[in-house]
């Protein structure tokens, strides 16, 4: 593909959205003929687009209809389909996980398969470097939630990223001191090892095949293209992802031999190679080199938690996701129990009133988020408050629907944000029933810019999700406290979110998450909003606009073009300042002004299922 191709200049108001792939080219033993639905365009492939069931929702029915001008649609029909489901921000990536289904192995194969197969191909959020959190629900309505957070190496100290002066570095964000203890490799192990239906070694080796080489696609080209200046400032990173000091052409085969290397080790010998075998000595040699201070110790007593989920009902439907050190369960409830007290389906999808209490809500929780929540295993928390009927009614008995509470006025109460959307999410059902959601990271695109020499993945920059300088705002903007504060071997507080919810039956309904910082929990929350209270159905909830607000800084954020200049006015006249996101430069090709990358997969009463992928990043759902 041309690079002129990459940009929709008759739309010169948006980027296009999809990106698109001449031909696939996977390893040996990804047979493609095996796909049945699916949401790229790249047909050709034997792939059959998409469902016979369109757009049909309660949503369209009522007369509900997006923003003029707003360039995804209402009335895409979703992928379907009755053995199993995948989706991704990645569509090798997706791909993997359904060959998996098809091999005979479970959403926890497939999930384990996706994860390692975007360490390859989705370099900059995608990663062996990192850590995440993992919701599986089994068919028999078992939930587990498994944490394999990064944790601060044991050298860590509260005050590591402040100067003389007491002002905070960037050393929380780029190079070898921004890097918590990885626990990718651990999580999906662990996960592997207590659930996995397949060989360790079948599930490792599509990753394998793909780091030997693919198609460069849009993504990574443009991502490249952001955090090229970060990476060149580390000339081993820039050796192997900017080839002869360019960022890889669109079409170009990227052959990463190092990290096959390491996915070897791993596929042969475990996660002791990670942890305490050969890459374990190239990662501490790269800190040795760079001034990090990760050590083979910290390596070996890195351990994967499987913690108590969190669990709240939401207007009949039991919504399952991550307890601390992910902020995100907790949170979720805390919003969901404030909002159950106005009825948001009648007060209509995006009026001024439903952004009023969302922001109200969204407002006060992350009030008392920020203050309250970090690592479980380090800091007591009132996990019990934010769960609370007592703590939703004395929030909500604040919220006046006449005018917007400064949030100067709103100090944590049981007793900046920016979202670039760096993370990723995927999520898999499989014929059984069982359902799995991760959400893993480096934190910021890249993570910290440092490849680990001889191994060839990125280290994560997570440290920077701690409070480096409690009440000063981190990359996000986020404003924490004293809770979160940087301290040996704790695990940062975190807002990933992957979520299953259950229908008032008990049955798997939703399988959902995003990246995007500090605006995950608000926009998981969003999709589990767009289909209970406003009818929608995969592909609205996930191509429909976003709000955000998280208490400080004291603005309510709206995606680019995603609210009516009327609706803006209205909300500025309760008091609220609206704040529309920048669209980013005009030839940017994923989406500036967008936030979030929502995988959503719904269980439909025929025992179907239907998934759609956000098109802010290009992803796709696959089905079999
Ligand atoms: O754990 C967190 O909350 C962050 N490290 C997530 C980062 C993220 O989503 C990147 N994009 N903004």
């Amino acid at each position: 593909m041309r690079d002129a191709d990459r940009i929709d200049t008759s739309r010169p108001r948006w980027p296009t959205f999809r990106h698109r792939r001449a031909a696939l080219s996977l390893g040996a033993g990804l047979a493609l003929l095996l796909v049945g639905a699916c949401q790229a365009g790249d047909a050709g492939d034997g792939a059959e687009t998409g469902a016979a069931s369109p757009a049909a929702s309660a949503f369209i029915e009522a007369g509900g209809a997006f923003p003029d001008g707003w360039p995804f649609a209402a009335e895409d029909a979703p992928v379907t389909a009755s053995e199993g489901m995948v989706a991704s921000t990645d569509e090798f990536a997706s791909r993997v996980g359904i060959e998996i289904l098809a091999a005979g192995g479970n959403a926890v194969d497939a999930a384990v398969a996706t994860g390692l197969a975007l360490a390859v191909v989705n370099p900059e959020a995608g990663n062996l470097g990192g850590g995440g959190f993992m919701m599986i629900r089994l068919a028999d309505g078992t939930v587990f939630a498994q944490d394999h957070r990064e944790k601060a190496p044991l050298a860590a100290t509260r005050d590591m990223y402040l100067d003389e002066d007491g002002n905070v570095t960037d050393r929380s964000v780029l190079g070898h001191l921004a890097a918590g203890v990885p626990g990718t490799v651990s999580g999906l192990w662990e996960a592997h090892r207590r659930f996995g239906a397949l060989e360790w070694t079948d599930v490792v080796q599509p990753s394998i095949d793909l780091a030997h080489g693919f198609e460069v696609t849009t993504r990574l080209v443009s991502t490249l293209d952001a955090a090229q200046e970060g990476i060149r400032a580390f000339p081993h990173s820039a050796r192997i992802f900017l080839p002869g000091d360019a960022v890889p052409g669109i079409g170009d085969t990227f052959a990463q031999p190092d990290l096959a290397a390491v996915l070897t080790r791993l596929r042969d010998r475990g996660p002791d190679d990670f942890y305490r075998g050969e890459t374990a000595a190239l990662i501490v040699a790269e800190m040795e080199r760079g001034g990090g201070i990760i050590t083979l110790e910290d390596l070996d007593r890195y351990e994967t938690v499987w913690r108590d989920p969190v669990a709240f009902d939401y207007r009949g439907y039991t919504v399952h996701s991550m307890p601390p050190p992910s902020s995100g369960g907790l949170t979720m409830a805390a919003i969901a129990n404030i909002l159950e007290r106005w009825d948001l389906g009648a007060m209509g999808w995006n009026s001024p009133e439903t952004i009023h209490v969302m922001a109200e809500s969204f407002r006060r929780a992350y009030a008392d988020r920020n203050e309250y929540l970090a690592d479980p295993d380090f800091v007591e928390l009132p996990a019990g408050e934010f769960l609370s009927e007592a703590y939703a009614d004395s929030r909500a008995a604040t919220i006046s629907t006449e005018r917007a509470t400064p949030s100067a006025e709103v100090n944590p109460g049981i007793d900046a944000f920016l979202d670039e959307s760096h993370t990723t999410h995927y999520a898999v059902v499989d014929s059984e029933g069982n359902a799995v959601a991760v959400t893993t990271s480096i934190n910021s695109w890249y993570g910290g810019k440092v490849v680990v020499e001889g191994a060839g993945f990125f280290l994560n920059n997570t440290m920077d999700d701690f409070a480096s300088k409690p009440g000063t705002p981190n990359q996000f903007g986020l404003v924490q406290g004293e809770r979160n504060a940087i301290g040996p071997g704790k695990r940062m507080l975190s807002a990933m979110s992957p979520t299953i919810v259950e229908d008032a039956e008990g049955d798997l309904f939703l399988v959902t998450g995003t990246p995007g910082g500090a605006t995950i929990i608000t926009t998981v929350l969003q999709s589990i909003f767009n289909v209970v209270d406003h009818g929608m159905n995969v592909v609205q909830a996930v191509h429909a606009p976003r709000v955000h607000h998280q208490h400080l800084p004291d603005l309510v954020f709206h995606e680019y073009g995603g609210l009516g200049g009327a609706t803006a006015s209205a909300l500025e006249a309760l008091g609220h300042t609206v704040r529309e996101r920048d669209p980013g430069p005009p030839d940017a090709y994923f989406t500036g002004g967008m936030s979030g990358d929502l995988q959503l997969i719904m269980a439909m009463p025929d025992g179907s299922w239907t998934a759609w992928s956000d098109p802010r990043r290009g992803g796709t759902a696959l089905g079999r």
